[in-house]
């Protein structure tokens, strides 16, 4: 037995208590006591409250179901019994921030069955982590309740205080939007979307402008983060391991909103969920830090999720990407014939070539197949079929000589039942002609019409495609995804999603505002990695894009690339724009896989740094990022090993530079560091810091000085 998994058992201690009356304990408390969740019966109905170090968070809270084809859930329990057990393990992820995770909590399941006919039963979980509470529900098997059609979950969250929320509007099928900040009891009286057009004049005035769309005022697409008033506890409400089941979005109550009701994404005939019995939600969680940082570093989604069902996961690598991409973006290339086709052979192979030249591990190209000429008008997208300018394997096999990968493409446009005849034969190409990663889109309204991306089908569709990926060996990246509830720990090929707002908005429209990305490590982030695509040198390309910009400095695209974490990371640009350009060094020695994260500096939606040491090696990259305020931070190198120097090669803005009037002014300065020492970031409005950081040799201890 390995020395870790005897510390697993050893440390698994199992505690069981069963008892037949209401006045059991019912309550769980973290590992370190200071977060407890319990759960009571009133009038026979099962509520559940949440304190902090003595401090409500959630207030008495009811919990319970409506069904459709069956009598409400929800009253007229009693509790059969309960048990409670504490485990602590530590398990190694196959990639992610950090190479092993703890997981350590203390958990009470309460069996709950009706007194009256027809006596169902329904059983509470609840965790209690050090870094946030949890709880499902579960239907054991049960005669008398085969299936469930879920009409609506009625658990709600009665938060006690008027925190300060960041959100984006509770919308079915896109969550790329820019996060607002206000008072939690704001959401209820806020339209649900808010105007593309509005975002400069909310940089400008910070009065973010709403519109009239009317579908679900009032509501949010969690993870939903919150402050608390003193600013001694941040707060962030999501779920975890989403299976089989509709996402869950949060509607402000219209008397007390401070108070959120639970609403899950419907089918087209309105029911929410439809499943057999035994069956299980996945987890409501809450996370609590007392440092806005505490959240990032927090790991309780992917603890909330099963182990790895890939038993020898030796093929899924981290990896960096440039791509046939950004190009179609800003209107240079087209993905179909109807303009200048970007996906070429000729194209593809001069991507790989700089990807060998400066070590980046894959290109992906969009628009090699067929069908884009009708996209978002009646797709017709054939995955298999390529257009006569593209050779696929003669591109893998170029790149296979170079040791770069192609990453494949399917845009399905949302037309899913096109896309779930073809899948097999898809796939099964890609992995033919050795394609080791895909990217998926459902860019498009999903088909059958009223199928929601983030309902229950799609789930359900989502995680068919991860089973499909695994069994040919290939990773994804899906965009237009559901959002990320740690699933990545039991299907890791399911490396990386969109489901932000991302990189392409600034091509298209009105550009993010540069609050955006610094309010995204905080909110979307929490949810798992994302396909952000950052890493854009041209920041103003003049000749497609005259009347706008992208809204930073080109330093904050190279903090961008450490901070907005992904293990599939694409460095955005055309290539032409990296080329002769020296700050490519940063991508070129950017890996995409990490051995321990820490955020060092945090105000959620002003300013962030996270230092991460690269996996299996010593070198440190430190991203520092702001939003339109310039400010000077201080970054203490305390993570450092003691007694070793360091060569800091540091990436940032110069005095002069300005996301607005000289985005691109940038310097490198290089000099020697230890763990005592403080790097100071000098950032321009929207800008960032860049570091690297790698025990010097003996020869660079002569070579550099002390870091000015
Ligand atoms: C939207 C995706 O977000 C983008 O990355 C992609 O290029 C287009 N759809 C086309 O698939
Ligand atoms: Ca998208």
């Amino acid at each position: 037995m390995s020395v870790r998994l005897a510390l697993s058992v050893a440390a698994a201690l199992v505690l069981s208590l069963t008892a037949c009356s209401s006045d059991v304990p019912m309550t769980v408390s973290s590992p370190d006591g200071a977060l407890t969740i319990g759960v009571e019966l009133q009038d026979g109905r099962p509520h559940y409250h949440v304190e902090a170090d003595g401090d409500s968070l959630v207030a008495t809270s009811p919990l319970g179901f409506a069904f459709d084809n069956a009598p409400p859930l929800r009253d007229g329990f009693e509790v059969t019994g309960t048990t409670r057990r504490t485990v602590d393990t530590t398990w190694t992820p196959v990639w992610g921030t950090q190479d092993s995770v703890r997981n350590h909590f203390t958990e009470r399941t309460i069996r709950l069955q009706e007194t009256d006919a027809p006596e169902r039963r329904l059983t509470l979980v609840l965790r209690a982590y050090n870094d946030g509470v949890a709880f499902r529900y579960r239907w054991p098997e049960q005669d008398g309740l085969d299936s469930l059609h879920i009409a609506s979950e009625e658990t709600q969250f009665r938060f006690t205080t008027d925190h300060t929320a960041w959100w984006i509007p509770d919308d079915y099928d896109n969550y790329e939007w820019v996060y607002r900040e206000t008072p939690l009891s704001a959401i209820r009286d806020s339209a649900s979307a808010i105007s593309y057009n509005s975002y400069l004049e909310e940089v400008d005035d910070g009065r973010p402008e709403t519109t009239s769309k009317d579908d679900h005022p009032g509501a949010v697409n969690p993870p939903l983060t919150l402050r608390s008033p003193e600013e001694e506890r941040y707060l962030a409400l999501h779920e975890a391991a989403l299976t089989d089941y509709s996402s869950m979005t949060l509607r402000a109550d219209p008397e007390t909103p401070t108070t959120l009701h639970t609403t899950l994404v419907p089918w087209p005939d309105g029911v929410k969920v439809k499943a057999s019995v035994p069956h299980r939600t996945p987890w409501r969680v809450l996370q609590v830090a007392d440092r806005p940082g505490g959240l990032i570093e927090s790991h309780i989604l992917q603890n909330l999720n099963e182990p790895s069902k890939i038993d020898d996961p030796s093929w899924i690598e981290p990896m960096t990407y440039v791509g046939i991409w950004w190009g179609m973006h800003i209107g240079t290339y087209s993905w179909g014939r109807n303009g200048v086709h970007g996906a070429t052979t000729e194209r593809a192979k001069r991507y790989m070539d700089f990807a060998a030249a400066h070590d980046i591990d894959g290109v992906l190209v969009e628009g090699w197949n067929t069908g884009w000429e009708t996209w978002l008008g009646g797709d017709e997208f054939n995955f298999t079929e390529s257009y006569p300018d593209f050779d696929l394997q003669e591109v893998v096999d170029y790149g296979k000589e170079k040791g770069v990968a192609l990453v494949g493409h399917h845009e399905t446009g949302g037309d899913v039942p096109a896309y779930e005849e073809q899948m097999d034969e898809a796939f099964a190409l890609y992995d033919s002609v050795g394609v080791p990663a895909i990217k998926t889109g459902y860019a498009g309204p999903i088909r059958p019409e009223g199928v929601h991306h983030h309902g229950q089908q799609m789930v359900n569709h989502y995680r068919r495609v991860v089973k499909l990926a695994a069994e040919h060996e290939i990773v994804l990246d899906v965009h237009e995804p559901v959002m990320g509830t740690g699933i990545e720990r039991t299907w890791p090929n399911m490396m990386t999603r969109e489901g932000v707002r991302g990189m392409e908005y600034n091509a298209w429209d009105e550009p993010s505002p540069p609050s955006h990305d610094v309010t995204l490590p905080f909110t979307r982030m929490l949810a798992g990695p994302l396909d952000y695509t950052p890493g854009i040198f041209d920041l103003t390309p003049e000749e497609t894009m005259p009347d706008h910009r992208v809204l930073t400095t080109l330093s904050k695209q190279l903090a961008n690339m450490v901070i907005l974490y992904s293990p599939v990371q694409m460095a955005a640009d055309l290539v032409e724009n990296y080329e002769g350009e020296a700050a490519v060094e940063f991508l070129e020695r950017m890996p995409a896989d990490w051995a321990e994260s820490h955020v060092l500096n945090a105000r959620i939606g002003e300013s962030i740094t996270i230092a991460r040491r690269k996996a299996d090696g010593e070198e440190w990259y430190v991203g520092t990022t702001t939003n339109a305020e310039a400010r000077t931070l201080s970054i203490p190198l305390e993570v450092l090993d003691d007694g070793q120097t360091y060569v800091a090669h540091v990436f940032e803005d110069t005095p002069e530079a300005d996301y607005q009037d000289a985005p691109h002014a940038y310097r490198i300065r290089r000099g020697l560091v230890t763990s005592e020492d403080v790097i100071e970031a000098d950032l321009a409005r929207s800008g960032g810091q860049a570091v690297i950081l790698e025990p010097a040799t003996a020869e660079e201890e002569k070579q550099y000085d002390a870091l000015e």
